[in-house]
């Protein structure tokens, strides 16, 4: 038994489904080998328990270290904060040294609020547009997070957020009351959203920029131009998308401006800190309604972001991820087509999603886990490029990847079964209950 697999038996009993974080379950890659824990984590280098060194070319800790981890620049800037101290009675003046820098990065936006997760400001933002407009409902597409207002969704249809981006979600423990207030319509759909806006009610449209396919600027303005219509706030979550195509969201290459804007996960490439950005008069007006937490004023997110953004500056990281991962997709079209394996390639050039088109795919994405982890890699079926990764780990993943793609298709040729080629059991593809 390793050190890992010991500590998970123990977790599954502490802690309802084993970790606070679906993403980071061993059960969503390979459930009976994924290493689970780290000890260290450097660069792209991250050790386990049992001192197994892992070049990692998966989700990256779900997006939140474009500059590596363990960055050195911000870490020094975070040790000296800690030196300094991280709380105290008074406020921690890099909170307006983070808010001033965010609204100079987002001309249109005059303020930001902070917080430490990214449902948390989506949940922020959702409170602010209601309380501005004085309605209730949201329509939205994408992945917001846990919060009640999202999961309410499910309650009128438990489908309503199979289409968006993860399935399965139950809206048990939200109350039935919220049934109607969150209505989704699908990345495109401008037909679903105005049949949403006429019925009233509206307190805003609030989307993700892009997930899986590159929006048109038309396509943005148009929904600007319903969100104006129909005096509904536009609220554009870039939680995922903020730092990863360009520097603090997408919505700034495409010259669309929303009223409000969420930033979390790569803001503090690592430490916890996320943003809700807008304008003067819905920030303003969101101070009738009650929005304040202990933990949003401490000092190491704030440090930490103010470090991240000038580094992300400096060595314009956007750009060098965005072009390792354009690279990424081409080799693993490459190798897919080289060995006879249809995959489906979809998501921003430093957001790579890949799924094996065809065959058992969960078993398949399984069994990349499974021998990736044999050849040093942690891999699944998402790669999220850092400026870490460097040409050198990538040629040595694409090697390793045609090993494994070689052996795949091998299997899929002598048409045997991939799940009997599992040493464990399949990964899941959605949130399942545990325990
Ligand atoms: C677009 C988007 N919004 C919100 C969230 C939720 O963020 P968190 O997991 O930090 O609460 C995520 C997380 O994946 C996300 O991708």
């Amino acid at each position: 038994m390793t050190k890992g697999n010991n500590l998970h038996s123990r977790a599954v009993d502490l802690i309802p489904g084993g970790n606070s974080l679906l993403s980071k379950r061993r059960e969503m890659f390979a459930p009976d080998q994924w290493p689970a824990y780290f000890e260290n984590a450097k660069g792209i280098m991250v050790t386990d328990l049992d001192g197994n060194k892992y070049r990692d070319f998966s989700h990256f800790s779900v997006g939140t270290n474009t500059l590596g981890y363990g960055n050195k620049i911000v870490n020094e800037a975070v040790y000296s904060c800690i030196k300094k101290g991280n709380m105290s009675t008074l406020n921690a003046p890099e909170e307006v040294y983070l808010a001033e820098r965010l609204v100079k990065m987002h001309p249109w936006a005059s303020m930001a609020k902070f917080a430490r997760s990214g449902g948390e400001v989506n949940s922020m933002a959702v409170r602010i547009a209601r309380s501005y407009t004085g309605k209730s409902k949201i329509a939205f597409c994408g992945y917001h997070g846990w919060h009640d207002w999202y999961l309410s969704a499910n309650i009128a249809d438990k489908k309503n957020l199979d289409s968006q981006l993860m399935t399965g979600l139950s809206p048990v423990g939200v109350p039935k009351e919220l049934a109607n207030t969150a209505i989704p319509f699908q990345e495109g759909d401008l037909n679903k959203l105005e049949e949403i806006l006429s019925k009233g009610d509206v307190a805003a449209i609030k989307m993700e920029v892009m997930r899986s396919k590159a929006p048109t600027k038309k396509y943005l303005s148009d929904i600007r131009n319903l969100a104006n219509k129909y005096d509904a706030l536009l609220i554009f979550d870039e939680c995922t998308s903020g730092f990863r195509a360009t520097f603090g969201g997408l919505h700034l290459k495409y010259g669309v401006n929303p009223d409000i804007a969420v930033l979390g996960k790569a803001l503090g490439n690592g430490y916890a800190i996320t943003t809700v950005l807008g304008t003067q008069a819905v920030m303003t007006a969101s101070q009738s309604s009650f929005i304040s937490s202990t933990f949003f004023t401490e000092r190491i997110g704030y440090v930490a972001a103010l470090a991240t953004l000038d580094e992300m500056e400096r060595l314009k990281s956007w750009e060098t991820i965005s072009q390792k991962g354009a690279s990424f997709k081409k080799r693993i079209v490459s190798i897919g087509k080289k060995y006879k394996l249809a995959l489906n390639v979809t998501g921003m050039d430093a957001l790579v999603c890949y799924n094996f088109k065809k065959i058992d795919a969960l078993a398949a994405k399984t069994f990349v886990s499974q021998e990736m982890l044999k050849e040093g890699f942690l891999a699944g079926n998402l790669f999220y490029p850092s400026i870490a990764h460097s040409e050198k780990d990538t040629e040595y993943f694409f090697n390793a990847l045609e090993k494994v793609f070689k052996k795949l298709s091998k299997i899929i040729k002598n048409k045997e079964d991939i799940s009997n080629h599992l040493e464990g059991s399949s990964c899941h593809a959605t949130f399942k209950r545990l325990n």
